[in-house]
């Protein structure tokens, strides 16, 4: 490492579906936000999945949740993670570890990006014990199901999928 790349702000991107966000993700957001100058938390517009929300109604939703960290943008993008984050100049990419079961999918996606761009590093970040078993998907099939989501997403978030729901 030469000493410009030692004096630069450390950006790093925590990209996921955020299909919607929960305080799961919130609360690796808020970690990462301490390890680093600047974190980019980026949806990925997959064309493979169907999400439930528009990407534009995914950012809304982080940018609301998020408002009280400064170092925190939202943004979105297509293609490579590994080319994204070049854009940007990231020096990591994070991930969430929950449990073990998300470590093999976890280890292949972050050996793959390591293959692709060996100098992005991804730090994986344990949430809080108490988010150990949430994931989007099963906050969105309670709400679908009439289920409490209170203690899982934000009031923000709890809004939008009701509204959603009712539509369906
Ligand atoms: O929240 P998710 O769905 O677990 O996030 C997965 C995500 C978006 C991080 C991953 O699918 C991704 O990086 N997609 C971008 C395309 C890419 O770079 N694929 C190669 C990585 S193995």
């Amino acid at each position: 490492m030469n000493e410009m790349s030692e004096n630069k702000q450390k950006i790093a991107i925590y990209p996921g579906s955020f299909d919607p966000i929960t305080w799961g993700h919130i609360d690796i957001i808020k970690r990462a936000s301490l390890l680093f100058d600047h974190v980019i938390v980026a949806i990925a517009n997959n064309m493979n999945k169907q999400p439930l929300f528009t990407v534009d109604e995914r950012m809304e939703m982080i940018r609301a949740s998020i408002s009280g960290i400064a170092n925190i943008s939202v943004d979105s993008f297509q293609g490579l993670l590994v080319k994204y984050a070049r854009r940007n100049n990231a020096v990591a990419v994070i991930r969430g570890l929950r449990a073990v079961s998300d470590f093999e999918f976890e280890l292949q996606m972050a050996l793959v990006n390591r293959k692709l761009d060996e100098q992005l590093i991804t730090v994986f970040l344990m949430p809080h014990e108490k988010y150990s078993y949430l994931n989007s998907s099963i906050v969105r099939e309670l709400a679908s199901l009439d289920g409490n989501i209170d203690c899982f997403v934000p009031e923000i978030v709890k809004q939008k999928l009701l509204i959603k729901m009712r539509k369906k």
